[in-house]
């Protein structure tokens, strides 16, 4: 399902559409449990939205947008207002896959009440259709909340990068018979608060299949084994932007390798006044 779609800026959205096209829907993902895997990707941008979409069931506006675009050392420091306006990008970029935004640190832990609040600007500011938050069994009261009030959630289980200052990094979990069973715990209450879906990110194989068996919906994966009934990536790690490659990710590209070169080459015809050239002129009527 390739498309060309280029960016009407009067309305700011994609078009054309490639075709008549219903956006999929939450219960739709839901329902693919244990079906043809769930094929999910981050984007922050709409232009990077336009391109993933038609080859994506679901776009993840993850708060990994504070490393990926903003250069920060964590997620801990991403806001509300900075998650919403990638949000909305996203969703104006894109027609076919389910977006959800990653609600950010700080923004949904202290009460379910705070959790909605904010969740209600994402999905109102944004017009996405759900949202991802991070915890176990600590977060069913909340999962279970938004739920009742139409707010579609995906679960995070496993390693959570939002608390990197208590898990001391990012290492695999699942190691040990405590922390495999906690987790498999943390998933099963999220899933029986009502989450849609679960990311499980950085487990140990076992813990990954064991995760999958437990629930009743789907489990999609990232560093966390072919197990889950989808999987998801860093769009600038799958696609070669950075330096260091993390043993989960596999490089579908090297993109910042041909970024280099065409910068160079910029900088080199720009310096040789090759560049602009005939083609690129205006010229008197
Ligand atoms: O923020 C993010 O990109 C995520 C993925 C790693 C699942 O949560």
């Amino acid at each position: 399902m390739s498309a060309q779609y280029t960016l009407d800026t009067s309305t700011s959205r994609a078009h054309p559409t490639p075709a008549p096209m219903k956006r999929l829907t939450v219960p739709q993902i839901a329902a693919r449990k244990g079906g043809t895997p769930i094929v999910m990707l981050t984007a922050y941008t709409a232009r990077m939205a336009q391109l993933l979409d038609p080859y994506c069931d679901l776009l993840l506006v993850g708060d990994s947008l504070g490393q990926v675009i903003y250069g920060l050392d964590t997620t801990v420091r991403v806001t509300l207002d900075m998650m919403i306006a990638h949000g909305a990008a996203v969703v104006r970029g894109s027609y076919h896959s389910v977006v959800i935004v990653d609600l950010p640190f700080g923004s949904y832990e202290a009460s379910p009440q705070e959790a909605f609040r904010s969740a209600a600007r994402v999905m109102a500011e944004t017009g996405a259709a759900g949202v991802k938050l991070e915890g176990g069994a600590a977060m069913a009261e909340t999962v279970a909340f938004l739920t009742a009030r139409g707010v579609p959630v995906c679960g995070h289980v496993g390693l959570t990068p939002q608390a990197v200052n208590v898990l001391g990094g990012y290492g695999a979990r699942g190691r040990s018979a405590a922390e495999h069973d906690k987790i498999v715990g943390d998933a099963q209450a999220i899933a029986a608060a009502g989450a849609f879906a679960i990311v499980v990110e950085g487990v140990v194989e076992p813990l990954a299949r064991a995760i999958t068996a437990a629930v009743a919906c789907p489990t999609i994966g990232i560093g966390a084994s072919p197990a889950c009934d989808g999987q998801v990536l860093v769009v600038d790690d799958m696609l070669g932007m950075f330096e260091r490659v993390p043993r989960f990710v596999q490089r579908f590209d090297e993109l910042a390798t041909r970024i280099d070169a065409a910068a160079a080459a910029y900088a080199a015809a720009v310096r040789e006044r090759s560049f602009p050239g005939e083609a690129q002129l205006y010229r008197p009527a």
